[in-house]
């Protein structure tokens, strides 16, 4: 069959990894979907940097948008970043022309999913996402498709890579907080402006996600309690370790009698405790549900590599002309659910993980 044109609009950390990946396992990726994948067009903002690529003689668009409708292409893979902008802007255009997208963008997804999930309905495209949450881990399939039999009670965890990264080395090393943000700058896993890590908005971007695929609600961001790990000290982690404990940044949502709860705050756990292990750039995702009980994923959370994987995966998906509705069910269904997420919460540090 005809091969799938792609077109790319970001080309750095994770768009970059992405081509390298995608040439990297280009026959088995055509012998398993039963099609070529092609790298047809990219987008950046400087033409000139050297990103030492090999860029296959794709056509070269400098605007994001144009690449997005352009007719060479079938599917639009965005991974420039941003909840507005040339990112809303170029996902929508790329809908809206009727080509699928791939996206890794949870701030762009956790404001405007549900409208992008309506658009890609009408359009009968495909709007996939896995990259958006926990970097190489397949919790958006997981979620959506390999626990349908199951009702969710809770879905927790480590969903950003900076702070457990951050958290990890100044406990282990005494390394100053940032010392440690640096670093994981420099090694591409922090978000362009890294308030979105360690204030605890990017947890909060994937945690609006995975309720929405969790609970069968609409994504709603805006009802999530917030806190971030800016404040955290050595003397913290100091103290928190000689209780028997570690600080972790975990987003929490869980079914309670009012509705659904969902929460991100540096949690004190117990260092015996499962979770307390999981270090570095990390992720670690729990989900409680009736049949499988407790199911625990853990693997990178950031990073080229790791988050090109779920991409290429999302690619893979397409090729084999797999369309799932984007957040398990259809928009008007998600958006007839009953949820009341939590607005305010009083509690402190501490919550029971069992
Ligand atoms: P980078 O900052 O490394 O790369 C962003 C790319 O987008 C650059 O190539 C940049 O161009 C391009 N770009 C930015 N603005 C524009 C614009 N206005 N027009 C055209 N191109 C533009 O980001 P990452 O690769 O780290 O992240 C990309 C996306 O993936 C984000 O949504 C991020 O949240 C998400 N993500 C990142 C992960 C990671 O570990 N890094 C993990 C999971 C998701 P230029 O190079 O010319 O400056
Ligand atoms: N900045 C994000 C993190 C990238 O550190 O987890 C992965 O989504």
């Amino acid at each position: 069959s005809s091969p799938l044109r792609v077109g790319i609009a970001g080309l750095g950390t994770v768009g970059a990894s992405v081509i390298r990946l995608l040439e990297r396992q280009a026959a088995s990726l055509a012998a398993s979907t039963g099609r070529t994948i092609s790298l047809a067009a990219v987008s950046a903002r400087d033409r000139a940097k050297e990103r030492g690529i090999d860029m296959k003689g794709a056509q070269w668009f400098d605007d994001p948008v144009a690449l997005a409708q352009a007719p060479g292409i079938d599917l639009f893979v965005e991974l420039m970043g941003g909840d507005e902008g040339p990112a809303r802007e170029a996902v929508e255009a790329a809908l809206k022309a009727g080509k699928s997208v791939v996206t890794a963008n949870k701030a762009l997804l956790a404001k405007h999913g549900m409208a992008l999930a309506k658009l890609a309905e009408e359009k009968r495209v495909a709007l996939a996402f896995e990259a958006s949450v926990a970097g190489g881990i397949p919790i958006v399939k997981t979620l959506r498709e390999g626990l349908a039999g199951n009702q969710i009670g809770r879905v927790y965890g480590i969903l950003n890579g900076t702070c457990n990264y951050i958290l990890s080395r100044m406990e282990l090393e005494k390394m100053s907080f940032d010392d440690c943000l640096r670093e994981a700058q420099r090694l591409g896993y922090a978000e362009a402006d890294p308030t979105f890590d360690i204030g605890g908005f990017d947890t909060a971007h994937k945690l609006a996600i995975l309720t929405s695929l969790a609970f069968g609600v609409a994504v709603d961001a805006e009802a999530i309690h917030i806190e971030g790990i800016q404040s955290i000290t050595l003397e913290d982690l100091t103290a928190a370790d000689d209780l028997g404990y570690r600080i972790k940044l975990l987003g929490v949502a869980q079914r309670t009698p009012e509705g659904i709860e969902q929460r991100v705050h540096p949690t004190m756990v117990a260092k015996t405790s499962a979770i307390a292990q999981v270090m570095g750039v990390t992720n670690a995702v729990t989900i409680d549900a009736d049949a499988v009980k407790e199911l625990t994923l853990v693997g990178p959370g950031a990073g080229g590599d790791a988050t090109a994987s779920a991409v290429v995966a999302d690619i893979a998906d397409i090729a084999r002309g797999i369309r799932s509705a984007p957040f398990g069910l259809p928009v008007a269904a998600l958006e007839k659910a009953p949820r009341r997420a939590m607005q305010r919460h009083e509690g402190g540090y501490y919550i029971r993980l069992s």
